[in-house]
């Protein structure tokens, strides 16, 4: 990842992270039940990322946000999205690893998304049972991955917006 310069997300970098997502999902993303989890709610602070090329262009972005599962907390991974000039290169995942990591280290014990589990397995994330998104969200889709041991076991309910 020399290739490009990776840093924290600042406020100057919001509405550009946002045209990459607008480029990168299907026109609508905003319509999608994870976006009501995140409305009014900031992102969890220095856990998302932006990464530009040599020319200063971004290339990716990360963001996490705080939600509620049942009575535990969580961190819900996403949007994250790769310049299709980019894609393949190994910049995803690098957010994605860099982003967990971050997130233990600050002691978060869960993460969760919303995703396609063939490439979020690579990572080490599993199709949650009990674990409920607001509707309308496919169940194969939401997965999760421990950052403490266990720390899935046991957890489940609504998926709720952050309230502290
Ligand atoms: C998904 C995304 C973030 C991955 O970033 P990336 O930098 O291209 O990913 P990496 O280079 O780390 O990994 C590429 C590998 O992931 C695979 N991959 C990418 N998207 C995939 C998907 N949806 N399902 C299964 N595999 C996928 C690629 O085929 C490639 O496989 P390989 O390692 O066997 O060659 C990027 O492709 C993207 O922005 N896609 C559009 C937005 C999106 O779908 N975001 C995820 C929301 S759930």
């Amino acid at each position: 990842m020399q290739q490009f310069g990776i840093r924290p997300e600042e406020p100057k970098d919001w509405w550009e992270v946002e045209a990459l997502y607008d480029l990168c999902f299907a026109p609508g993303r905003e319509a999608l039940s994870s976006y009501r989890l995140r409305d009014d709610v900031p992102p969890v602070s220095g856990l998302s990322m932006v990464a530009r090329d040599g020319q200063g262009i971004l290339a990716g972005a990360i963001r996490f946000w705080p939600v509620h599962v049942g009575a535990h907390d969580a961190l819900l991974l996403g949007p994250v999205a790769v310049h299709p000039t980019h894609q393949g290169e190994g910049l995803g995942g690098y957010l994605i690893r860099e982003g967990i990591e971050a997130g233990r280290a600050k002691g978060w014990e869960r993460v969760m998304l919303v995703g396609d589990a063939p490439y979020y397995s690579r990572f080490g994330f599993a199709r949650l049972e009990g674990v409920e998104m607001p509707p309308p969200t496919n169940p194969d889709r939401v997965l999760g991955l421990d950052l403490a041991p266990g720390a899935w076991q046991g957890t489940g309910g609504e998926v709720t917006r952050w309230t502290r």
